[in-house]
């Protein structure tokens, strides 16, 4: 498998630290130092449906296809407007695509999970061209009267297209069952026989539980692709990780023993937008030319669940 395009879309709204600290008890100070963001965008006027079609669009442009051409569209989402159809299917129509289209529900981890699914496509022999799309608006998840959770995250989407080739070295993914660390739960429709109401309640985490599951479960997944493919550490050029806090993606990097240019970064002009963090930094590492040809990239992310993912490949695009 290889990747031959990339594409992202991001809302027009940018949120400063300073405009949430006049509604919210926080400050700059506080969310700078504790999490590196120090902006992120968030959808207003757009609508996620309209940012996942550009960033596929874009994708598309760059892998020089059209949309018929696509054998599968793979979609990560947390939340969108509707639970059915799902997002990949509403995308589809509008990137003049016929092909099956399913959502991945792998929380953060879903770009990881994602090519590691069309990957498994590509080798079954029943998929070559691929879009995998990652489209999150976990801003509208989140209790705005919560600072735990609501200065933390932006919105955006992004999407690669990959097809046959020999880039894609190695993936590993897991899952841990703890789900009470980290949790958004729907409401539901009242039914006539269930004596309970669901109303949903907001996305909650325990964000210490949730930083050390994260440090470990990214580093051991990392060791355990570089052990696979024989790389050593040394070998990687880049290292994209999921955005969620600068400071796991510094004990990640003092973990391994690498140099800070090894592991670029974008969460402090972007926030968390969940799935779609790694290939948003992706499309910014291929679309200003930091990414050159040869060079190895590994990929890393963490999330609800608790879901966990990394792989290895060549960079080969241009
Ligand atoms: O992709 C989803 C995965 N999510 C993550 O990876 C997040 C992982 N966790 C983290 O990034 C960090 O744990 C946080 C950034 C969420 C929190 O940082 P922390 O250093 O673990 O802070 P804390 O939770 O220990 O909170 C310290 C204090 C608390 O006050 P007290 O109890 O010490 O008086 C919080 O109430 O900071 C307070 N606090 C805030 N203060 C100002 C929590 N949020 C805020 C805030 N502004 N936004």
């Amino acid at each position: 498998m290889k990747i031959i395009g990339t594409g992202s879309a991001l809302p027009s709204l940018s949120v400063t630290n300073e405009m949430l600290s006049l509604f919210m008890d926080t400050s700059d100070e506080w969310i700078r130092t504790r999490t590196g963001i120090s902006e992120r965008k968030i959808i207003s006027d757009e609508n996620l449906t309209d940012l996942a079609v550009e960033a596929a669009k874009r994708a598309l442009k760059e892998a020089n296809m059209d949309g018929a051409e696509l054998d599968y569209i793979i979609c990560s989402n947390v939340m969108n407007y509707y639970v059915t159809p799902s997002l990949s299917c509403l995308i589809a129509g509008q990137i003049n695509a016929s092909c099956p289209c399913v959502d991945l529900n792998a929380a953060c981890s879903g770009f990881v999970y994602g090519l590691d699914m069309a990957h498994a496509y590509q080798m079954a022999g029943k998929a070559k061209n691929i879009l995998i799309l990652c489209a999150e608006e976990p801003t509208r998840m989140c209790s705005w009267k919560d600072r735990n959770t609501a200065v933390l995250f932006g919105d955006g989407a992004a999407a690669v297209v990959v097809t046959e080739g020999n880039d894609f070295k190695a993936s590993y993914i897991t899952a841990k069952h703890r789900p009470e660390i980290l949790y958004y739960q729907r409401p539901l429709e009242d039914c006539p026989f269930v004596k309970y109401q669901q109303r949903g309640v907001p996305l909650y985490m325990n964000g210490k539980e949730v930083f050390k599951m994260a440090v470990n479960a990214s580093v051991e997944g990392i060791e355990r692709i570089l052990k696979e493919t024989g790389y050593t550490a040394d070998q990687v050029d880049h290292y994209i990780l999921h955005q969620a806090n600068i400071r796991i993606i510094e004990t990640i990097r003092t973990q391994l023993r690498q140099p800070e240019e090894k592991f670029p970064h974008n969460i402090e002009r972007l926030g968390n937008t969940s799935s779609a963090t790694i290939p948003i930094l992706l499309d910014e590492l291929n679309k200003s030319g930091e990414l050159k040809n040869g060079d190895t990239v590994i990929l890393c992310g963490f999330g609800a669940g608790f879901t966990a993912g990394a792989c290895l490949f060549t960079w080969t695009i241009n």
